[in-house]
């Protein structure tokens, strides 16, 4: 039996990554990929996720979501992605007959109600999700679970205490949060732990073009290094998908900090229970990185361009 999934994405290099192996995974029928504003602008994150199913092959629908947070102002991290958000590839044209005439939330709300049970997996800010959740809270009496690259248990990768997707927009993330959904978060020290070491990076370059292609945006890639080790973000979120035993999973309280001078966005992922309060996510605690690294390498193998 198949899991029906909607991608919600700021692609973004690592995004292309985990959205590629979700497609090519016959355990996952991905029914809709929402975009969001992110590692870079919506344009671009939607230019990039048409590139990338022209690239691949794959026709499934888009839909434009959030350009900008709900309250804070937009950053970008062209840095780390390039100008474009997905460079070191030269990408065919967009597959823009995909594009929805709708919006992202629109576009979610058609497709959880056309379908028994779907599974959300957010790999960009919860801008988009905390907006169906407000327009259509019903919605989500239908979602499996929400499954979220996003937080951190330690200090951050944006701010000193807040990870990338969870500073972009703190506000939706703690509505996400806050609400009474089945959560499932894979935070940076996943990431961080699982690294993608060059001689993966080699292997995966002979496997297929779509490997050849990750290999040549892994140059560009600041997520990590190609000489130290890649961090695949995004992919730890098809990852619990695909092979959860590789993980650690741990029931746990998270708060997200809205209203700090200086920690907005931050996770309080209370793994030691001092706030006493009832948990609300299942938390990737702890990864098995020997094996992240072989399911990676399986995973791509698999995304043979038809
Ligand atoms: O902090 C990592 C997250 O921020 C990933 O989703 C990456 O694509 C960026 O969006
Ligand atoms: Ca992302």
């Amino acid at each position: 039996m198949t899991r029906k999934i909607i991608i919600d994405t700021d692609p973004g290099i690592d995004d292309a990554v985990a959205i590629a192996i979700a497609l090519y995974a016959k355990e996952l029928d991905v029914q809709l990929i929402t975009t969001v504003a992110g590692n870079v602008g919506l344009e671009n994150v939607t230019t990039n996720a048409l590139k990338l199913l022209k690239f691949l092959n794959k026709k499934v629908p888009v839909a434009k979501g959030a350009k900008k947070p709900l309250l804070k102002t937009a950053m970008s991290v062209e840095s780390v992605h390039g100008k474009t958000g997905m460079e070191g590839y030269d990408f065919p044209e967009p597959d823009t007959s995909l594009l929805m005439n709708i919006n992202a939330v629109e576009a979610m709300h058609q497709v959880i109600q056309s379908n028994k049970e779907i599974t959300l997996v957010c790999i960009g800010p919860l801008t988009n999700i905390a907006l169906l959740i407000n327009s259509y809270p019903d919605d989500l009496k239908k979602v499996k679970e929400i499954v979220i690259m996003g937080g951190a248990i330690g200090r951050g990768n944006s701010g000193v205490y807040s990870e990338y997707n969870f500073h972009f927009d703190p506000e939706s993330a703690k509505i996400v949060m806050d609400f009474p959904v089945s959560k499932v978060i894979c935070p940076l020290e996943i990431g961080k732990e699982a690294l993608i070491y060059p001689e993966i990076s080699e292997k995966i370059k002979n496997l297929n073009p779509t490997g050849d292609m990750f290999y040549s945006l892994f140059k560009r890639y600041r997520g990590g290094s190609f000489s130290t080790g890649l961090k695949m973000y995004d992919s730890t979120a098809i990852a619990y998908l695909l092979a959860p035993e590789i993980y650690q999973l741990s029931s746990e309280y998270v708060a997200i900090e809205t209203k700090g001078e200086f920690t907005q966005g931050a996770s309080l992922i209370d793994i030691n229970k001092k706030m006493g309060k009832e948990e609300n996510a299942t938390v990737a605690i702890d990864v098995n990185a020997d094996e992240f690294r072989k399911w990676f390498v399986s995973a791509v193998e698999k995304c043979k361009v038809g």
